[in-house]
This record gives C-alpha cells, sequence and structure tokens, in this order.
C-alpha cells in the first residue's frame, strides 16, 4: 500500500467528503498544489458571473489560500492586483485595475487581427503595465485561461510576455469511457480499462464518490476536454437503463462536471426501442420507434438541459443495428439526430462495422475495407446533428496502422476522428508507450497528398464544423487514475491535442512534466526533466520495434490482447490476419493483386501504398505480402529488420529502467515505485515479445541473424 491507496473503510470516508477538497489518497497528476504556486502567491481579481466563473473563484481561491495570495470577486473598490480574468460584457467597476485590464485586452485584440470575438471557450492573455489580464466572452474562456494561467506558471507574470489569443480548434474534445454500470463477466468493470475499477459505476450503482468525479472533472478541464460519455459503447441491460429508469444517475454526473464546463453523453443501445420501450421494432422507419425516441429524448432534456447526445455502436461486434431492419446507417443514426435536434444534441454514430465471422481461406473479405465499404456510400445523407465516429486507422488501434481512408472519403459529413487513450494494444498501461507522437502523426497526415489538408483539417471542418476529437478514456478508480503513473501524459496530451491539433508532441511532454513533477519539488529539475523525456519521448517507436512488425498488426494474445501470441488471430473468425507462411509474409492490399483497400485512398496515396517500392517501411506489411529477403528503404531485409528492431526494442527498455531508477529519491516515492514495478514487467514482456518474434521467424524462414544472436 503508498500514500495513495486507502482501506475500504477510508473509501466510504472519502466519499462524505466535498467537493473541492484534495483528497490526499488520489494523485494530482497534473494539477499539484505546487503548480499553482506562481497564481497562488498573487493578487487576482475576478470579474463576472456564471456557474464557470465560480469554478475560477474557487480554484483561485484555494491556490491564494496556500500561497498567500489574495482574491476578489468584482470588488467595488480600488484594489492593487497583479492578475485580471475579466468577462468582456461584466458590468463597469470603479476599479482602475478592471478598466486598464479592458482596455488593454480590447486593444490587444486588435493589435492581433482578431474578429474581435473570443467565442464560447476562447481567451485573450496580455500585459497592461504590471498587470497580467485574462479576457474572454464567456464563463469557459475564463476557466480555459485560467488553467493557461497555471501552465505557464511565472512566465504569465513576465513583463515582456506579448498577447496571445487562444480558441480551441475543435469544438467538441471528447472522452468515450468504456465503463459498465453491472460488471462484465468477461470485461469486467471497464472493458479495455487498466486502472482498476470505474470512477462512475460500481457492481451495478452509480459509485457515488461524487468528489472524486469532480476532481476528474478538474483535470480533464485543465487539460482541454468538455464532453464525455459515461458508459461501454457495448450496451448492457443494465447500461441501456440510463437512458430511462436510471437517468438521475447520469443527471448527477452531469451536475457534477457542469461546473468545468463538461457535458454528458450516453451510449445507447439501437434496440431501445424494444429493450426499454417495448415495441417490437426498432426500425428507424417505424412510426412509434421515431415517437419513442423523439419521447425518451425529450424527458432526457427535461432532466439534463445541457446534455451532449448519444454515442452509438451498431450492428458492430454483435450489437444491434439497422441491418436487422434492411435499413442502411444513415437511415439509423438519422432517427435518433432527429430526436435530439430540437435541443442541440448530436449523435456519435461509431463506423467501426465489420464482418466479425470471416473465414482465413477467404482472402477477398478484408477488415481493413469495411469501414469505407459500409459508409462512403453514405456521404451527404447523414443530418448535420450525426458526427461520424471513425477510428483512426482502417482496423483497430494497432500500434502502427494507416490513416482510415474513411476520413478522406466523405466530404459532406460531419467526422470525428477516434483514438485510444487506453493501451488495449499499446501496453495496457503497464508499459510506458507515450502516444502523442502517434496521435500527432495521424493528425498531420494529408490524406490528398503532402501540403494538402490534414486529418486535423478534416476533424475541425470548414469554419469549425468538423466533428471533433475522441477518445477511448484510460482512466479509473485507480489512486494514480491510469494504473501506470506515466501514462497520464497520454490523456492529457490527448486534450491539449484536441484544443489544438497542431501542438508539437514534445512540447506538450514538456508541459505535463513541469505540471506534474514542478520543478520546486525536486532537487535536481533537470535531471528529473531529462530521464522523463529519454524514457517517454520514444516510448510509442520503442513499443513498435518489440511488437508486431513493419505495420502487420495484432499477433497478440486473444482476448485480452496482453502478450504475444503470432497466431493467435491467425486462424479465426474476427479476420486480422499476417499470412505468414514459409516464404514471406503481409497482407497483399494492392488493387492489382490484392484485396484493393489501397484503392480507398485519394491518389497520391493509392499510387504509394500500391507497390511495396514505395510504401513505406513501417506499413509494409500492412500492404503488401513480401518475401522475408525483401529489402527495405531501410536498405534491411525485412527478416533482419524484424530480428534487429527486436533485439533494439527490449535493449532500449532495459535501457529505460536503468534511467529510472536514478530518479529515486527525487521524486514522490509512491509514482517511483509504481513505475519502476511496471518498468520490470515492461522488460519482462518485452523480452517475451522479442523471442517469441524472432522465434517463430526464424523457424518459419529458416532464414538466421546475421548477427549469430542467440534465437530459439
Ligand atoms: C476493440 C476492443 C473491444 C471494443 C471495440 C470497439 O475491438 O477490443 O473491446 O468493444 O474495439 O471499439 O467497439
Amino acid at each position: 500500500m503508498n500514500a495513495y491507496e486507502s482501506t475500504d473503510l477510508e473509501e466510504s470516508m472519502f466519499v462524505a467528503e466535498p467537493p473541492g477538497v484534495e483528497d490526499p489518497r488520489v494523485h494530482p497528476a497534473w494539477l499539484p498544489p505546487e503548480a499553482f504556486r506562481a497564481l497562488g502567491a498573487r493578487r487576482v481579481l475576478v470579474h463576472g458571473d456564471g456557474l464557470l466563473v465560480d469554478t475560477v473563484l474557487d480554484e483561485v481561491t484555494r491556490a491564494c489560500t496556500r500561497y498567500g495570495g489574495r482574491v476578489w470577486h468584482s470588488p467595488s473598490w480600488d484594489v492593487d492586483v497583479d492578475l485580471v480574468l475579466l468577462l468582456r460584457d461584466a458590468d463597469e467597476l470603479p476599479s482602475s485595475a478592471v478598466e486598464a485590464a479592458r482596455s488593454a485586452g480590447e486593444a490587444a485584440l486588435v493589435d492581433l487581427g482578431g474578429d474581435a470575438t473570443l467565442g464560447d471557450e476562447g481567451f485573450l492573455l496580455t500585459r497592461a503595465g504590471d498587470l497580467t489580464v485574462l479576457l474572454a466572452d464567456a464563463p469557459a474562456g475564463l476557466l480555459y485561461g485560467l488553467f493557461h494561467v497555471v501552465r505557464l506558471c511565472a512566465a504569465a507574470f513576465d513583463p515582456a510576455r506579448p498577447p496571445e489569443l487562444h480558441r480551441p480548434a475543435l469544438r467538441r474534445r471528447m472522452l468515450n469511457h468504456w465503463d459498465n454500470v453491472a460488471v462484465h463477466p468477461v470485461m469486467g468493470q471497464v472493458e479495455r480499462g487498466y486502472a482498476g475499477g470505474s470512477i462512475f459505476w460500481a457492481g451495478g450503482r452509480p459509485r457515488g464518490d461524487l468528489a472524486r468525479i469532480r476532481e476528474y472533472g478538474r483535470l480533464l478541464a485543465a487539460s482541454g476536454i468538455n464532453a464525455i460519455s459515461v458508459n461501454n459503447v457495448n450496451v448492457g441491460h443494465a447500461e441501456a437503463l440510463l437512458l430511462t429508469d436510471r437517468l438521475n444517475d447520469v443527471a448527477q454526473i452531469a451536475g457534477v462536471l457542469r461546473p468545468y464546463g463538461i457535458r454528458v453523453h450516453l451510449s445507447v443501445t439501437f434496440a431501445a426501442p424494444v429493450v426499454l420501450g417495448g415495441l417490437p421494432t426498432a426500425d428507424p422507419f417505424d412510426e412509434d420507434v421515431r415517437a419513442w425516441w423523439a419521447a425518451t429524448t425529450r424527458r432526457v432534456y427535461e432532466r439534463i438541459d445541457d446534455f451532449g447526445g448519444y454515442v452509438v455502436k451498431a450492428d458492430s461486434e454483435g450489437q444491434p443495428g439497422p441491418f436487422t431492419y434492411g435499413r442502411d446507417h444513415a437511415d439509423g443514426a438519422n432517427v435518433l439526430a432527429e430526436a435530439l435536434a430540437p435541443y442541440g444534441g448530436v449523435v456519435h454514430w461509431r463506423a467501426f462495422v465489420y464482418n466479425h465471422h470471416q473465414d482465413w481461406r477467404d482472402r477477398s473479405t478484408d477488415r481493413a475495407r469495411a469501414a469505407y465499404d459500409h459508409f462512403a456510400p453514405l456521404d451527404g445523407r447523414f443530418r448535420t446533428n450525426v458526427v461520424l465516429q471513425v477510428k483512426f486507422g482502417p482496423v483497430d488501434f494497432q500500434t502502427r496502422e494507416p490513416v482510415s481512408p474513411v476520413l478522406a472519403a466523405m466530404p459532406a459529413t460531419r467526422i470525428a476522428v477516434e483514438l485510444q487513450v487506453t493501451q488495449e494494444y499499446t501496453g495496457q498501461q503497464r508499459h510506458v508507450c507515450h502516444l502523442g507522437p502517434c496521435w500527432s502523426e495521424v493528425l498531420r497526415f494529408a490524406p490528398w497528398g503532402p501540403g494538402g489538408r490534414t486529418i486535423a483539417d478534416v476533424a475541425t471542418g470548414e469554419a469549425g464544423t468538423g466533428g471533433g476529437l475522441v477518445a477511448v478514456a484510460n482512466t479509473g478508480d485507480d489512486p494514480f487514475w491510469t494504473g501506470h503513473p506515466l501514462a497520464q501524459a497520454n490523456l492529457y496530451t490527448f486534450g491539449r491535442f484536441a484544443w489544438d491539433p497542431r501542438l508539437d508532441p514534445t512540447a506538450v511532454l514538456d508541459e505535463w512534466m513541469t505540471l506534474t513533477f514542478p520543478p520546486s519539488a525536486t532537487a535536481d529539475p533537470e535531471l528529473v526533466r531529462r530521464t522523463l523525456h529519454e524514457i517517454m519521448d520514444d516510448s510509442w517507436r520503442t513499443y513498435e520495434r518489440y511488437t508486431a512488425p513493419l505495420g502487420v498488426g495484432f499477433m497478440v494474445h486473444p482476448g485480452d490482447h496482453y502478450g504475444p501470441d503470432v497466431d493467435g488471430y491467425e486462424y479465426s473468425r474476427w479476420g486480422t490476419y499476417h499470412f505468414a507462411d514459409r516464404d514471406g509474409v503481409g497482407v497483399d492490399r494492392s488493387r492489382a493483386t490484392g484485396t484493393g483497400f489501397a484503392g480507398q485512398y485519394p491518389p497520391y496515396w493509392a499510387d504509394v501504398y500500391e507497390s511495396p517500392q514505395t510504401c513505406p517501411d513501417e506499413l509494409l506489411l500492412f500492404f503488401h505480402h513480401v518475401p522475408y529477403t525483401h529489402v527495405l528503404h531501410s536498405g534491411s531485409t525485412v527478416i533482419q529488420h524484424i530480428y534487429d528492431t527486436h533485439f533494439a526494442g527490449v535493449e532500449e527498455v532495459t535501457v529505460m529502467r536503468r534511467r529510472w531508477r536514478t530518479l529515486n529519491g527525487m521524486i514522490d516515492p509512491a509514482v517511483y515505485e509504481r513505475v519502476a514495478e511496471r518498468l520490470d514487467e515492461q522488460v519482462r514482456s518485452a523480452t517475451e515479445w522479442r523471442d517469441q518474434i524472432n522465434t517463430y521467424f526464424f523457424r518459419k524462414s529458416g532464414i538466421p541473424d546475421a548477427r549469430g544472436r542467440r534465437i530459439h
């Protein structure tokens, strides 16, 4: 047990704590009190009203109480201050600081050439003499601005700091929780959850720990997230009831997250009219079905007036959907969208639809093709409040996949890009695998060819009408939130990318480090920062090196998806194959001789991916079946590349572990120990991966390692 762990008895006491009290048994992640030191030592004036302004006041008050600063809320007399947080439409005050802030802010806005509006969530930071000024049009902007000031630490008070304007690139920045209300016999409380139980649910009931939910909302808001779905996309009976009988449980969560600007969404089952409404059908063309969705949705909004909308996994992996009634996915999505439209709600309709009853002998069926084949023909048929939620790759959150061609195929549809923060295929929060570089590659990818529009542009849409960014959460009731303390960085990075997908992943990681491991709280801040960068910056590529090679994917243990099993899925119905035989490996997805998947891309990439000569090395086996002796652009053969990367990957993990040990005594001992323990497992698991993969391919190919290393 460590400082962040509690007994059952303590757990029940925890429930009774009032919101806003920091709980010493839960790790503060990127909002430790120390991160508020620069702010908390200042004199701060807040001017404006609203629920989120109250949150700002609460945050500032906590910081100032701790570090000796002072706070005023709309004082009716003149006060000397260092920071003014100001809503633009707030009344005039007899305060020279407020007036100075207002005129400096307006002047800076003009200088920056903005359109003079900051929007619902934007803010401006500038200086006016000795004063730091934060200006926003709406309370949410003030809250995001406050967390920006926290991130900047003392730099926010630097007299030479030039004005900055911040508006989120993406309107909806959403987390999907795959949390079950009732414990699922196979998937447990949280499907693909590696951080303990659910923050929201326990054994069929609300967990009731509202203080923890509030703390969570605070962390999410500080990263930029503003929407959350609170139950699994696979909707069982207990989860289905959230829409009707258990709506109060959802309303309670919404009430706790509202002060942090986070709207709640629900995953619903397409069969709800049958399983909840007692109707004989869920056919979207049936009038009673439409009326049921309309009435049910009205009741939801009567209870939660800022409810975000529905998330739907339909006709996928056994979930019900419109195919049952001979309807397509636009028909299905539109009936829910119609019900939500009067209230401004949206349907996130997932594009993860494929045949999971495949036969490995049938080489014409290709799981990678499925989303495009189902959805591209429907472009233009979805209502405007449908967001098509598309996994970033065509298969399933593998460590390396090409970007899904669906993202470039539906210009008349609002598209959200779905990422997986929970590390289902990337080490399950037992391995360090910092996903920022992976997501950044996806978001910067230009599907129409270099220099063209990017995936970030697709998610943003014309004039902000895109579907945004969504990710599957990696959090649970674990005292570190994410099981592996360093996996907190993935969640933070997701939020920051959703705010601005063009951010540099290393810079975001640096931000996270400064907040989570405040320099003032360690004897050797430079050592801590350098070591964390050395361990984390390239950890995704390290993970890739010791797992499935060259984009071929899977090779994981079936079911739990942890650890190697090269043929685990090879002859299974799930359709995730590598086709290794004695002569070669990889999936031929070319137009000329393969499944034709390469032809789903716009011409530039269709041509690049079509030939093994032009296909990038890291995706070669995703697109082509090649002999082991095929020479890569790197100059190595495929088989030698497999051996080399697997040996290198394990060496890199061993070095990571050694480096981590240099931090003993430099950081919070509980964090130190948890990470040290997980690194031991990472070294063990990476070694297992190396040996299984190398041995498998040595035995298949009969080609020895050119460097004569030991292969079993
Ligand atoms: C993966 C994952 C499932 C999940 C599914 C989804 O297949 O293994 O647990 O339900 O993705 O995205 O819906």
